[in-house]
């Protein structure tokens, strides 16, 4: 369960927001990420190792974006070392915000993989279809793609520490969810996608969380999708108390 806190929260909010989730995160059998804005990382990473030692699965950070070099003269940018320096055990990267706002490609994306694999952080790869694409019924073309241009040439190893997420454009602070059955069969059809290029071992490993609208009320019958391993939550992931009940839900 991914809270993406996007460009919101001061750090002191942020550990505010750790302290009210801790109780629900440490009695949760899953796996509970915090992915805030880059200043508050390191405060963020201080909170939840407290609550760690609390749980077997307990909450881990994630950067919501990384450069694709270690280091440079990239005014603005955060590495992979960074991050992990700063306590991130994952980053998410492509997120459809990226792409879209910020000129995003496959072509990064890709390379922004190998840097977090390099830097020793799990990727959180997000890929998904505008709603035009799904119109045009080009959702599965769309997805296949950035698929396998995320992937490129990678090592069946080196996939097994990623983790996908489908997060349709159309779905994205828009309050219009993915029904559970349009989840179920799109997160299959990406699995497929990692069988044609892993082997089924890989694909049937794989993560692959739904992000797009998610809240407390609708991520029950997403989650019960036998292709939906989690969620990657917005803006219903800001309120201590709307998260705490999505954990409790995973
Ligand atoms: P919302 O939950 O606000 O739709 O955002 C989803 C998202 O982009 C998570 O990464």
């Amino acid at each position: 369960m991914i809270a993406n806190w996007k460009m919101h929260k001061t750090s002191r909010e942020a550990v505010d927001f750790i302290a009210r989730i801790a109780p629900a995160a440490a009695a949760a059998r899953c796996l509970v990420i915090i992915a805030p804005a880059f200043p508050s990382l390191a405060a963020v990473a201080a909170a939840v190792q407290g609550s760690a030692e609390t749980s077997a699965h307990g909450l881990a950070v994630a950067g919501q974006n990384l450069h694709w070099e270690a280091e440079g003269a990239f005014t603005g940018e955060v590495s992979g070392p960074m991050l992990a320096d700063a306590g991130c055990g994952y980053v998410i990267i492509g997120h459809s915000e990226r792409r879209q706002y910020f000129g995003e490609t496959d072509e990064t994306v890709h390379r922004k993989v190998r840097a977090a694999l390099a830097a020793k952080l799990t990727p959180i790869v997000c890929v998904g279809e505008t709603q035009a694409q799904r119109d045009e019924n080009e959702t599965e073309i769309v997805l296949r793609y950035q698929f396998e241009r995320a992937f490129w040439g990678m090592e069946e190893a080196d996939f097994r520490s990623c983790v996908l997420a489908y997060e349709p454009v159309w779905a994205i602070g828009t309050g219009k969810v993915a029904t559970p059955d349009i989840a179920e069969g799109t997160q299959r059809f990406l699995r497929h996608c990692a069988r044609n290029v892993f082997g089924s071992e890989a694909s049937e490993s794989l993560t692959i969380l739904y992000g797009g609208s998610v809240t407390p009320a609708n991520v029950r019958g997403l989650l019960e999708q036998p292709d939906v391993d989690g969620a990657l939550v917005g803006s219903a992931s800001l309120d201590p108390t709307s998260f705490a009940a999505m954990i409790r839900a995973c």
